[in-house]
Formats: structure tokens, C-alpha cells, sequence
């Protein structure tokens, strides 16, 4: 497996461009089971979670073509409407094709989405939604088994935020009979790219973006043009790494106004933090204090960038309180920090984390995709050599992280 190889203590310099996003992407890759015509889509990061999906997508019939960041989807032509297990078990977002292949087909049968390494991480909320407007749905032998004629609009409220339901209940509605209004609905900005991807396929959407989404059902939607948008989590962790590093760092593709909460915690540990349309710049001098976090659904604090906030806690001036609300076992980076000489308690879901002045190199595993990301951070600015194994899961989200952080000045080397 492959691992990397990060020698700590170099500021990071200059300016890296930021992909699109992963989490966008994922669902509007799916929403191409909706359209009669191709959908034709740029800003598509090279990441293992996007070629999971399309692949996937190819095995239901799907056409695809990709020249770089472009990819071109053809859902004119489905032949099965399964999602196998084998699939679905190495990414749990191929949930989202229940929705688009309900709506669109009158069938879906999808392998229920094992947990994974940061919670059970259910999809009860999906399937309820999905009952809500009508459709008949059973789990059996893993798979849920879903049934429609036609989908009806329907009011649904989601006693919990969850990002992916909303997106399976916002792609099904759209060729439902009726209005469909989801309440308590998800406002990340993924989201809302999806809703505007759909609203260009023909779809009638209002309120994405607030807690209220409403959908008027059409007969059908066809292809569009679509940039993803850029990847606010990818951004945030450059950003962190810059403030660690005490370096200066420009950010080009991404957008202040969607890290609205990571940029004022940066600001509160004394991080200078500038941008414009296009841009963020991230400026440090290594001194950092102590910020308390406790993530939420947008806007609040990003669970995606929980572990990276506290990487940058281990080596601040202070003591901070993480406190993780959405999953249930997103600490497990904590311990790989602890083998760094990070000084963290955990308690519930919690953790104290003790600013140390410096971190000692050594070999770490990374165990999921925003763990991975923290390990990599710590190794920075860690004093010698760190080496981090299973950086596959670093893949799955961080397009071309070798070659970013080497732009910036780091000295990082991927071995076998
Ligand atoms: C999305 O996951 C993201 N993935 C996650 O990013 C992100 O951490 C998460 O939203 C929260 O922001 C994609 O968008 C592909 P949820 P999702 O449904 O939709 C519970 C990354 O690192 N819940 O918003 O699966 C659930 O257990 C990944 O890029 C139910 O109980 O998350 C969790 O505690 C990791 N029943 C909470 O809601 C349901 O039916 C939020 O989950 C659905 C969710």
C-alpha cells in the first residue's frame, strides 16, 4: 500500500488552485439518471470517490466520456437499475442514485451502505422521504428494494440535517406528481450546486440553500452545461496547513463565502486571512492560539474540518475543546496525533486538546479520508520525518496532494 513520506518544519509558500468539489460532485454525477440527454460537466476533481461513481454509473448503461476535468454523461440508455454491493460497500454516497433511478424508472435496488469508519452513518431518513412520496420500499438480503409508479410531492420534514438525504430527496422530487416541500433540509453549498445543476436540467427548485426546499415535480429533465463548484474543504485544509506551517499561501478557485466559520477560527488563532471573488490568501507566523470547535450543519463549523482544526490545536499556544456533534466516532485521528506527541483527552465526544510546541516525526496509518488529511498536517509541521500508511483514503478526496504541497514548498514523497 502506498504511504507518504513528509519531512516537517518548511513554511509553505506560493499559490496552489483549488479542485472542484468532491461533495458536489457525487450527487451531480447521479443526477445524470434524471436527464434524456447528456450532461456535460467540468470541474470534475480526479478522485477515487468520482471514479467509484462513474463507474457505477457505467454499469447501470450509462455513456461516459472524460478528457481531464470535463465529463460527459448519457443516461439515455439504463439497463439495470441495481447498485451491486461490491460497489456500493467501497463508497457510501452511491445512495444517491436511489433517488434519481425511483424518480425516473419506478425502480431502484441498491445495497444498503455498510457503516464506515467515523459512524453507522444510516440512510432511514432517505428511504422515509422516499415512503413519504409514495414509495413502497423493503430491505432485504442487504439491499433495499424500492418501488414507484409514479412518485408523489409531498411534505417531509427531516428530523436530523443529513447533506445526502436531502440530495436524494431534492433529485427524486424534481419528476415527482406535485410539489414536494423538504423542511429541515441541508444548506451546504454542495447542495446548493446540485440544486442549480438540476434547476439548468429543467427542474423547478426553490429555497436550496435554506431549510426550506421546495420542488415542483416536471415530466422530465434533460442535459446541461455545469462547472462543479470549487471544493471548500479541500480549501480549508490548505488553509490550515498554511497557518501551521507559518507560511503565506494563495488560494486560487475557491470562495471565502462558503468557509465563512473555518476563516473567523482561523482569524480568532491569529491567522491572517484575505480574498476576493476567486481567491483566499492565508497568512501566518506560526504563532497560533487555542480555538475552541464544535461542528454543526452549514453554516456552523464543518465537520469535514474538524480533525484539520484540531491538528492545528496540538501545536497551539492554549488549551482547545473540539466537540464533534455530527458523527460518533470521527476522533480517530487522535490517537495517530497522540504518537506525534499531540497531548489530547477525549471525553465523549469531546476532546482536550493541550497546545505542545512541537510535534516529533514518526509513523502513523490513516484511517478515513479527513483523519488522513489532519496525519499530513501534523506531519508538516512535525520535527523530522513522519510517515503516513493507507494514504488511499487520502485519495478518495485530495486531488494531486503530493503535487499541491510540493508547489507550496513541501517536502512530501509518495512510496510503495
Ligand atoms: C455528507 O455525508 C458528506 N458526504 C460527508 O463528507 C459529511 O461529513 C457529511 O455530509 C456531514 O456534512 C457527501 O456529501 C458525499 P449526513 P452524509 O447524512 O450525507 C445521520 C467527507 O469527508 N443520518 O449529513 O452521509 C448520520 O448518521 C464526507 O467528504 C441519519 O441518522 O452525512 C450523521 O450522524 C465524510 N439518518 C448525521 O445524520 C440518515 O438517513 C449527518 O449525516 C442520514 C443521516
Amino acid at each position: 500500500m502506498d504511504k507518504l513520506v513528509i519531512e516537517g518544519g518548511i513554511p509553505l509558500q506560493g499559490e496552489i488552485t483549488i479542485s472542484g468539489a468532491k461533495n458536489a460532485a457525487l450527487p451531480i454525477l447521479c443526477a445524470s439518471l434524471l436527464a434524456e440527454t447528456p450532461l456535460k460537466l467540468s470541474a470534475v476533481a480526479k478522485l477515487k470517490d468520482v471514479g467509484t461513481t462513474i463507474t457505477l454509473l457505467e454499469h447501470m448503461g450509462v455513456q461516459t466520456s472524460r478528457s481531464e476535468d470535463r465529463v460527459v454523461l448519457d443516461a439515455s440508455h439504463i439497463h439495470t437499475q441495481e447498485a451491486p454491493y461490491e460497489m456500493v460497500k467501497t463508497m457510501r454516497a452511491s445512495i444517491l442514485v436511489l433517488g434519481p433511478l425511483l424518480a425516473r424508472f419506478g425502480h431502484a435496488r441498491v445495497s444498503l451502505p455498510g457503516g464506515c469508519a467515523i459512524g453507522s452513518r444510516p440512510v432511514d431518513l432517505h428511504i422515509k422521504g422516499l415512503q413519504a412520496m409514495g414509495a413502497e420500499i423493503h430491505i432485504e438480503h442487504g439491499y433495499i428494494e424500492a418501488h414507484a409508479i409514479k412518485l408523489k410531492g409531498a411534505r417531509y420534514f427531516m428530523d436530523m440535517v443529513t447533506v445526502t438525504g436531502t440530495e436524494n430527496l431534492m433529485m427524486a422530487a424534481c419528476l415527482a406528481d406535485g410539489t414536494t416541500v423538504l423542511e429541515n433540509a441541508a444548506k451546504e453549498p454542495e447542495v446548493v450546486d446540485l440544486a442549480e445543476c438540476l434547476i439548468k436540467m429543467g427542474a423547478r427548485i426553490e429555497g436550496a440553500g435554506t431549510d426550506i426546499i421546495t420542488i415542483h415535480g416536471v415530466e422530465r429533465l434533460h442535459g446541461c452545461d455545469h462547472q462543479v463548484v470549487c471544493d471548500r474543504i479541500e480549501a480549508g485544509t490548505y488553509m490550515v496547513a498554511a497557518a501551521m506551517t507559518g507560511g503565506c499561501v494563495k488560494l486560487n478557485n475557491a470562495r471565502a463565502e462558503l468557509l465563512d466559520a473555518v476563516i473567523e477560527k482561523l482569524r480568532d488563532a491569529g491567522v491572517t486571512v484575505e480574498s476576493d471573488a476567486t481567491s483566499i490568501t492565508v497568512k501566518s507566523n506560526g504563532k497560533l492560539k487555542a480555538v475552541n470547535i464544535r461542528t454543526a450543519p452549514h453554516p456552523a463549523f464543518p465537520t469535514d474540518m474538524q480533525a484539520q482544526m484540531m491538528a492545528l490545536n496540538t501545536i497551539a499556544d492554549g488549551v482547545a475543546k473540539v466537540t464533534e456533534t455530527i458523527f460518533e466516532n470521527r476522533f480517530m485521528h487522535v490517537q495517530e496525533m497522540q504518537r506525534l506527541g499531540a497531548q489530547i483527552e477525549v471525553e465523549g465526544n469531546t476532546a482536550i486538546v493541550r497546545g505542545v510546541p512541537k510535534l516529533e516525526g514518526a509513523t502513523v496509518m490513516a484511517t478515513d479520508l479527513r483523519a488522513s488529511a489532519s496525519l499530513v498536517l501534523a506531519a508538516l509541521v512535525a520535527s523530522g520525518e513522519t510517515i503516513i500508511e493507507r494514504i488511499y483514503h487520502l485519495d478518495r478526496g485530495y486531488e494531486n496532494l503530493e503535487e499541491k504541497l510540493t508547489a507550496l514548498g513541501a517536502k512530501v514523497k509518495r512510496t510503495s
